[in-house]
């Protein structure tokens, strides 16, 4: 019984069984004992009869045990089975006074986030991380039904594909020969982002992504933003126009929560009923370019400037996503001076936009960012050459030079989806262990 959903087949009325896990409940009346006890598999713990014979003062919230018994139908509706214990032991004790999470209180994320080491055998904790793991099955599984190839871009590169200078530079930490400035002879850096190399691979397969740590010194401890966070990354070929990014995005956002919502029901509904009630998540978005206009038109008074030509900050996000009825919202065409080097010119005038796009969503404001990307050599070349960047990236430029097509792809921070569909207030309680400016626990 390591699974303790588990249902005995309908022919089976009881069997010899052994079951481990750790107490989660314990209760003692005049001739029997009963536990619940949880082994991580899913939410519902399994249910242990035993004679009061049994009861030990070592089974305590926490303690891990050993049971062996005879599994049957149980008699109750909220269980399918139950073990009729004939043996308990009590392999790792815990002592009820310092352990510090106590029986039958629902402790706040924020109290549980102090015990990094701990808080995985919380109810709300264990829950999320199922969830985590299986919306990154959601996510590898969308993929591979869409045709899509995994590539496992590096962690070290020598390139900072955003130039927004948030980088951690790797160096190894012993003496090193005095002759060499840096290990890989160039500085090198841990990725703020898969995307050149993810280009790459773009001129060979149509459809390619990638999904793994990612990493950016910012010194933020704001409640969206980590030190390290996982970045689901996807990049197409032959794109016709930003609805081709803007189709992957929303159907990969839906599907993956509808597989989360179906394989993780319980889960699910612990946080909405208990940790973040009256939450509730929506895969429907909307297509936006108008983004300024209806912050220029609204009445609400903003703190940074609404002019065209400024970046959207987040209380922008927040009012546009709430403008829209509190759904998903794409915003796109940005001023192309806010863009990086590789987002695709659109030679509009007088506004001159680049063809990028953000999905904004509710209570958690930017949820993937992305763009077409530069594919005419002569463009890129001249918008390399102003910022004195063609050496660094004449690797980049030959992607222009050979068999080049119109592409572009997104990053979807994998944190802030779960933050998104659980409605978690902090980036901090949805990822096992937290990295972020003054913090690196464990
Ligand atoms: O918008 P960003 O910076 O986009 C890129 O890095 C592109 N090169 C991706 C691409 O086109 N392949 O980051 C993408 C997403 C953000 O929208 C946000 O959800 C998340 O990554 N993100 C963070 N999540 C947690 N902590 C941080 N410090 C984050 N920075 C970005």
């Amino acid at each position: 019984t390591t699974h303790y959903s588990f249902k005995l087949p309908t022919y089976c009325i009881s069997v010899l069984a052994k079951g481990t896990g750790w107490v989660r409940s314990v209760r003692a009346q005049k001739a029997n004992l009963f536990l619940h006890v949880n082994d991580g598999s899913s939410l519902l713990s399994l249910q242990v009869v035993a004679s009061s014979e049994l009861n030990d003062p070592l089974l305590t919230f926490g303690s891990a045990v050993e049971v062996t018994g005879t599994l049957r139908k149980s008699p109750h509706q909220n269980q399918p089975v139950e073990l009729e214990a004939q043996q308990i032991h009590v392999v790792g004790e815990c002592n009820p006074v310092d352990f510090p999470f106590k029986i039958k209180e629902r402790h706040g994320l924020e109290y549980i986030r102090q015990f990094p080491h701990l808080r995985c055998r919380t109810n709300a904790f264990s829950s999320l991380l199922r969830i985590r793991s299986e919306a990154a099955t959601a996510v590898h599984s969308y993929f591979k039904e869409n045709g899509f190839v995994q590539i496992h871009t590096p962690v070290i590169t020598s390139n900072d594909c955003e130039g927004a200078g948030e980088l951690f530079q790797v160096e190894p930490s012993g003496p090193q020969n005095e002759e060499e400035e840096n290990f890989f002879s160039v500085p090198a850096f841990l990725t703020v982002s898969g995307q050149l190399h993810l280009e790459v691979m773009s001129g060979a397969f149509s459809r390619v992504y990638t999904f793994g740590p990612t990493f950016r010194a910012e010194n933020s401890q704001s409640r969206r933003h980590l030190a390290e966070f996982y970045m689901v990354e996807a990049e197409v070929s032959f794109t016709q126009s930003l609805e081709d990014l803007t189709k992957v995005m929303e159907d990969m956002f839906r599907s993956a929560t509808e597989h989360v919502l179906a394989h993780c029901a319980e889960d699910v509904d612990l946080f909405h009923k208990h940790v973040t009630p009256g939450h509730r998540v929506s895969p429907e978005g909307r297509l936006f370019n108008l983004a300024i206009d209806i912050l220029n038109r609204s009445s609400e008074k903003f703190a940074f400037p609404t002019d065209w030509g400024c970046d959207l900050q987040t209380e922008h996000e927040k009012y546009l996503v709430k403008h829209c009825g509190n759904i998903p919202v794409f915003v796109t065409d940005y001023p192309y001076d806010l863009k990086p080097f590789y987002a695709r010119d659109n030679q509009d005038h007088p506004e001159h936009t680049a063809a990028a796009v953000d999905l904004l969503v509710p209570g958690v404001g930017e949820l993937c960012g992305g763009s077409l990307r530069e594919e005419r050599l002569d463009l890129l070349r001249a918008r390399l050459e102003e910022a004195g960047l063609e050496d660094t990236y004449s690797w980049y430029l030959d992607l222009r030079r050979f068999g080049s097509v119109p592409h572009g792809g997104f990053g979807l921070g994998f944190e802030r989806y779960l933050q998104c569909i659980l409605g978690v207030d902090n980036i901090k309680d949805v990822i096992p262990f937290p990295r972020f400016s003054h913090s690196c626990l464990l």
